[in-house]
C-alpha cells in the first residue's frame, strides 16, 4: 500500500527556499523533497542509480546538488545526472538515462504530500471533500513551528486507529470528557477521507450531574489551556462572564485575545468556529485537527518491525496573513520521554498494551461500534489497496 498512497511528507515551511530539502522516511521508503534553484518543489526516491546508496538524510538548506557519498555520482536539484567519476569505465553510459527516480509531490495548503506511484490520482482528487469543507478556516495562515516524532511500541495502524474515534474519550480521557461533547459528534465518510466534529467548552451529555461553569473551565484548562495561553491553575473568570455568555463563549473570547497578542485577528470567528474541532482523517495514516485558531496534524509510520511505529505530530500556529516561515524544529523521542500534553500522553500510554493484546491467540475478531466507523473505513480501504477479496469478515459501521 505505501508505494501507492498520497502521504504527508513535511510542510511548506520545511522546504520554502531554493536548496531546502527534507528526507521523508516511512518504513523502508525514503523520499527526498527538494526545492530547486528554480523554486519548483520536487521529490525523488532517495537512491543512487549506480549502486543503490541513499543519497541524503535528515533535512537542511543550502543544497546545491546531490552527490552520492559512495562513488560520487552527482545530480542537480532537478534530478539530472551531472557527473560520473571515471565515466569511461562504464562504456557508452548515457547520462540522460540516469535521472533521479521521481516521486509525485503536491501541496495542499501548507502540507507537502508525496506519492511513489507515478500513475496515482491527483492529490486534489484523493482529498475528496476535505479541502472544500475546511476552506472557511484559512489554513494557509498557519505556520509549522515543530514536528515531534515519537517512537512507540505499536503498529502504525494501532496508532492511527486511536485518532479515528471518540468512543474512548469517556474512559481514557476523563478530564477531556468534562469539557467536550462526545455524544453529538457527527461523522461522515467520503472515501479515502472522513470527518468527525466535536464541540468543546461544554460537558459531555454522558455525565449525569450538572457541572458548574467553573468545573467545565477547569477541565478545559487542564486539557488544553495552552490554546488560551492561560496558566494551568487559572481560575474561571466569573467577573468577565457577561449575562447569557456560556463557558464556550468565555473560552472563545480568551482564545481570541491570546491570538491578538501575536497579531492575529480572529474577530471574524464565531464561538462555534473557535470551539468546534473539525477532525479529518485521510487514508492511510493522517489526521488533521482544526478550529479557527488551532491546527495539529498527526501521522503514523511503520517502525523497524510490525510491533513498533512512530507517531508524528506536526504543530502549527496561526499567524497574521503573509507571515514569513520560521524553519520548524524537528525532534525525535521515545514514548516515555514525550509529554505532548495530558490527553495525547494518555493516548500514547495505552498503545503498547493494545499492541500486546492484539497478539493474544484467543482474539480472532474485533467488535466495532458505529462510533468507530472511521476505523472501519480505514481498514476497508486498506483491504482494497492490498487487493484482498471483498472483506466479508468486516461488517458493521452503518448509521443506526
Ligand atoms: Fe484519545
Amino acid at each position: 500500500m505505501w508505494p501507492r498512497v498520497w502521504q504527508v511528507a513535511c510542510t511548506v515551511d520545511h522546504v520554502a527556499e531554493p536548496g531546502d530539502y527534507f528526507e521523508y522516511r516511512c518504513g523502508p521508503n525514503s523520499v527526498l523533497v527538494i526545492r530547486g534553484d528554480d523554486g519548483v518543489l520536487r521529490a525523488f526516491q532517495n537512491v543512487c542509480r549506480h549502486r543503490g546508496n541513499s543519497l541524503c538524510d535528515g533535512s537542511g538548506s543550502g543544497l546545491r546538488e546531490l552527490q552520492c557519498g559512495y562513488h560520487g555520482w552527482t545530480w542537480d536539484l532537478s534530478g539530472i545526472l551531472k557527473r560520473v567519476p571515471h565515466r569511461k569505465g562504464f562504456g557508452a553510459l548515457q547520462m540522460s538515462e540516469f535521472p533521479l527516480i521521481a516521486a509525485r509531490v503536491d501541496t495542499w495548503e501548507r502540507l507537502v504530500f508525496v506519492n511513489l506511484d507515478a500513475n496515482a490520482m491527483p492529490l486534489a482528487e484523493y482529498l475528496e471533500a476535505m479541502p472544500g469543507d475546511i476552506a472557511w478556516c484559512g489554513l494557509g495562515d498557519f505556520r509549522c513551528y515543530a514536528t515531534m516524532t515519537i517512537e512507540v511500541d505499536a503498529n502504525w495502524k494501532t496508532i492511527a486507529d486511536g485518532y479515528s474515534e471518540t468512543y474512548h474519550i469517556q474512559t481514557l480521557h476523563p478530564e477531556l470528557h468534562r469539557c467536550m461533547d462526545d455524544v453529538y459528534a457527527p461523522q461522515v465518510i467520503w472515501g479515502h477521507t472522513g470527518k468527525s466534529e466535536q464541540l468543546y467548552g461544554l460537558q459531555s451529555p454522558q455525565i449525569k450531574e450538572q457541572l458548574t461553569d467553573s468545573e467545565v473551565w477547569d477541565a478545559y484548562v487542564t486539557t488544553q489551556g495552552a490554546l488560551m495561553g492561560v496558566a494551568e491553575d487559572a481560575p474561571f473568570p466569573a467577573d468577565r462572564q457577561r449575562p447569557g455568555q456560556s463557558v464556550a463563549d468565555v473560552i472563545a473570547e480568551h482564545t481570541k485575545a491570546f491570538a491578538t497578542g501575536r497579531g492575529v485577528d480572529l474577530s471574524w470567528a464565531t464561538t462555534d468556529q473557535m470551539m468546534r474541532l473539525h477532525q479529518y482523517n485521510v487514508f492511510p495514516n493522517m489526521t488533521l485537527l482544526v478550529n479557527a485558531d488551532h491546527l495539529t496534524v498527526m501521522t503514523s509510520h511503520p517502525g523497524p518491525d510490525p510491533d513498533h511505529g512512530e507517531l508524528v505530530m506536526i504543530l502549527w500556529t496561526r499567524m497574521p496573513p503573509g507571515a514569513p516561515r520560521a524553519k520548524p524544529a524537528d525532534v525525535r523521542m521515545k514514548a516515555d520521554e514525550a509529554h505532548p500534553g495530558l490527553v495525547l500522553t494518555q493516548d500514547i500510554t495505552v498503545l503498547a498494551g493494545i499492541q500486546r493484546g492484539l497478539h493474544q491467540p484467543g482474539l480472532t475478531h474485533l467488535t466495532l461500534s458505529n462510533e468507530e466507523r472511521r476505523v472501519i473505513n480505514t481498514h476497508r480501504n486498506l483491504e482494497r489497496y492490498l487487493d484482498l477479496p471483498e472483506p466479508d469478515r468486516m461488517t458493521g459501521g452503518e448509521t443506526p
